[in-house]
């Protein structure tokens, strides 16, 4: 065994407790038994004599040692540590189910003391079950349930200005539910963000984009691409395919949110599989919102340690959204070289240099002219933004449109309805028509 000098200084970090007499004390180093053996030097006071064991632990008495015995074996350290962990689990629960704040809420007894309820819903057997499970809690216990140790959720919408504070009032996020790893797919977007007023900032260099008369604008690009699918959806008709709905729908949505937002083609509509793999990536990133509440490391070490060779190899779809990332970072770096090249043109010559902003107009575009601080500005921040607004835009509505159009067509009453509806409008199944004469319809806005 090695014997070893060491000062009590270079020690003094890792000596979070001693144990045992001055003469051999043992060392807890981070909570965890170590076979390290220390011997008090009278000589010389600020040096111990350092001695590294093998496990398991067996210290023997000895004339050096001043007859101090201990038998620990690691079996020992092992089912100490187990019995303490089951211990302290019993208590927090038994704390949980009387003590805490909530412990007065209706709701399963299982789901107020332990994460594992929802885990069962959430991520195995079952997948993305719980807000299920909740609607029947809802039926069982009213309108206030407790749906895990810390949450409770309410379904009564006179709490909604209670809940979405607005006004001068302030509500942070819940750092739980939105737990996010800056190196995330969405970590430093706004829908990541905990902080009232950041979150407030950064809203506020998106909510142009998210006005009436914004989409208006671009109403003549969303028929053009609509257009588009219907050729698509006739040719299958032709041939007798079956359409997969979802993937044709985010074809659509997702070509439409990144020229909106990006001024970018992505062409999922012209892809003869809809572009498939972007959609399962998005579908996939939201399945992984459980793993990264219930198991915060888990999810780190996906998104940041696992390399995206390794990645591609486990789940070739989740390999797509860290790299989305970086081919947005690439975009934005592009946008800021635009915007340097604006600024020396403007010296130049103001109308050319106006007809380019007018060219290069995107949301990032607009954030990067905008008053928000540089730090927002920053590429790695406005990637994880655009890596949002896709995924945003793509799958909600893509999953709201298929679901619309799966029950018209499945419901022939309705369907016939509409075409009655639409028949002024649309005299022939190619006729234009714009969203301010649909909105004219009783029929379309629930009259
Ligand atoms: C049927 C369509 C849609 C549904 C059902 C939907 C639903 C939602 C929900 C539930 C949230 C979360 C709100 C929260 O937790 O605070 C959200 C946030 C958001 N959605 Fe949508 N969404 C849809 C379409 C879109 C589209 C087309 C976009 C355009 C890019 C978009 C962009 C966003 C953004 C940027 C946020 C974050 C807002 C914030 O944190 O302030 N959504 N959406």
């Amino acid at each position: 065994m090695p014997h070893s000098l060491v000062s009590v200084k270079a020690l003094e970090p890792f000596l979070l407790r001693s144990h045992g007499c001055r003469d051999f004390p043992f060392l807890v180093i981070s909570g965890v038994y170590r076979p390290w053996v220390l011997k008090w030097n009278y000589s010389n006071p600020d040096v111990y004599h350092l001695r590294t064991v093998s496990l398991p632990v067996k210290m023997m008495s000895s004339n050096d040692l001043s007859g101090f015995l201990v038998h620990y074996t690691f079996k020992d350290v092992l089912l100490g540590g187990i019995s303490l962990y089951l211990v302290y689990g019993i208590l927090l629960y038994i704390y949980r189910l009387t003590l805490h704040p909530l412990a007065q809420f209706p709701g399963p007894k299982l789901a107020a003391a332990t994460f594992w309820y929802e885990f069962y819903y959430d991520l195995f057997p079952h997948k993305l079950r719980y807000l299920w499970k909740v609607e029947e809690m809802h039926k069982k216990y009213g309108p206030i349930v407790r749906i895990n140790p810390i949450h409770l959720h309410i379904n009564d919408p006179n709490y909604l200005d209670e809940i979405y504070a607005g006004g001068k009032r302030k509500r942070n996020r819940d750092p739980w539910y939105y737990r996010s790893e800056p190196n995330g797919p969405l970590g430093w977007s706004v829908f990541q963000t905990v902080d009232h007023d950041v979150h407030r900032m950064r809203r506020a260099a998106l909510n142009r984009f998210f006005s009436k008369r914004s989409v208006q604008e671009h109403e003549q690009m969303i028929i053009e691409k609509i257009e588009v699918l219907c050729g698509r959806f006739a040719e299958a008709c032709r041939a007798g395919d079956v359409v997969p709905l979802t993937f044709a729908c985010g074809a659509l949505t997702m070509d439409v949110i990144s020229a909106y937002a990006f001024g970018a083609e992505t062409d999922n509509l012209t892809r003869q599989d809809f572009g498939a793999e972007y959609l399962e990536a998005y579908s996939k990133l939201s399945q992984f919102g459980p793993v990264g509440r219930q198991f915060p490391w888990l999810a780190k070490a996906c998104l940041t340690l696992i390399p995206s060779s390794l990645m591609h190899r486990i789940s070739p779809a989740a390999a797509l959204i860290p790299r989305n990332r970086l081919f947005f970072r690439g975009m934005i770096e592009e946008s800021v070289h635009q915007q340097e090249e604006e600024k020396r043109r403007k010296s130049e010559d103001s109308f050319e240099a106006e007809k380019e902003v007018q060219k290069n107009k995107s949301i990032f575009q607009d954030i990067l002219r905008s008053n928000l601080p540089p730090g927002e500005k920053a590429p790695a921040r406005l990637a994880a933004e655009a890596n949002l607004l896709l995924i945003a835009g793509t799958e909600t509505t893509a999953r709201a449109l298929s679901l619309v159009l799966f029950h018209i067509l499945d419901n022939h009453q309705t369907l016939l309805q509409l075409r009655k509806e639409l028949a002024p409008l649309m005299p022939h199944p190619d006729s234009r028509v714009s969203v301010a004469a649909l909105e004219a319809l009783r029929y379309f806005v629930g009259h």
